[in-house]
């Protein structure tokens, strides 16, 4: 470990020195809060249509849905790996996020972003002229695209889950993805997502899209074309 880059109310990420079998020099280790400190009042909307796609057994289903010890710590264990296979699902599909390695206990291993000294800036600090945002801002609505194509809505995407480094975005912090197949409010989520990403780039002077039909244009293409 060679230290914090930062500790978020969900988990602490550290820049870490890769074993060498890894053939990287540094790997981000993203470490989850411990269960007693977090709370799942928020859960539920990401939660709802999520056991379809993991198929627990009928003991896990009921833990779930309970508040006991034992559904609370599958809750956070599914958190984790619902984070961990779904970056593994996108970036097999060639989007902008790190390349997950490993998971272990509440631990997700993955690509680092940045050099020894200075972790990459997430991009709501980054400044950039016209023809960059345009650039960059023509990207991010390409990864929401190819997301939805694998029937994923990220669900908390802003400027504040996304690096920017070496010219290039990377979008981070997968745990509260939905499918929109199963999920009712997977809509309202893309809608939102679209509307926070607008919100950085509304004074670069640059066309914007109109987050609800930009939105609906792309679940009539992935998700429901009656819609
Ligand atoms: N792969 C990575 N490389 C470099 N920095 C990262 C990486 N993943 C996360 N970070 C840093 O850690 C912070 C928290 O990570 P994030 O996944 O957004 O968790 P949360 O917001 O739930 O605490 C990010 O804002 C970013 O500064
Ligand atoms: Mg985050």
């Amino acid at each position: 470990m060679i230290r914090p880059i930062k500790s978020g109310k969900e988990a602490v990420v550290f820049c870490c020195r890769a074993h060498p079998s890894l053939d990287r020099d540094l790997v981000a280790a993203k470490v989850y809060r411990p269960l007693e400190t977090r709370s799942f009042k928020r859960d539920g909307v990401y939660q709802q249509g999520r056991s379809r796609g993991a198929r627990p057994d009928a003991r896990m289903l009921r833990a779930l849905g309970n508040k006991t010890q034992h559904g609370r710590t599958h809750k956070f264990s599914a958190w984790i790996s619902h984070e961990l296979s779904t970056l593994q699902t996108l970036h097999a599909a060639g989007a902008d996020v790190p390349d997950p390695i490993e998971r272990v206990g509440p631990v997700i291993l993955m690509e680092y972003l940045g050099d020894i000294e200075n972790p990459a800036p997430v991009l709501v600090g980054v400044q950039l002229n016209r023809e960059e945002a345009a650039r960059i801002y023509e990207r991010i609505l390409w990864n929401v695209d190819l997301f939805l194509a694998h029937h994923r809505v990220h669900a908390d995407l802003s400027p504040y889950n996304m690096l920017f480094w070496n010219g290039a975005v990377t979008i981070i912090d997968f745990p509260q993805a939905v499918d929109p197949r199963y999920n009712d409010d997977a809509l309202e989520l893309l809608v939102r997502d679209l509307a926070n990403t607008n919100a950085f780039f509304a004074d670069k002077e640059i066309d914007v899209v109109d987050p609800r039909k930009h939105a609906l244009d792309l679940w009539r293409r992935h998700v429901d074309p009656q819609r």
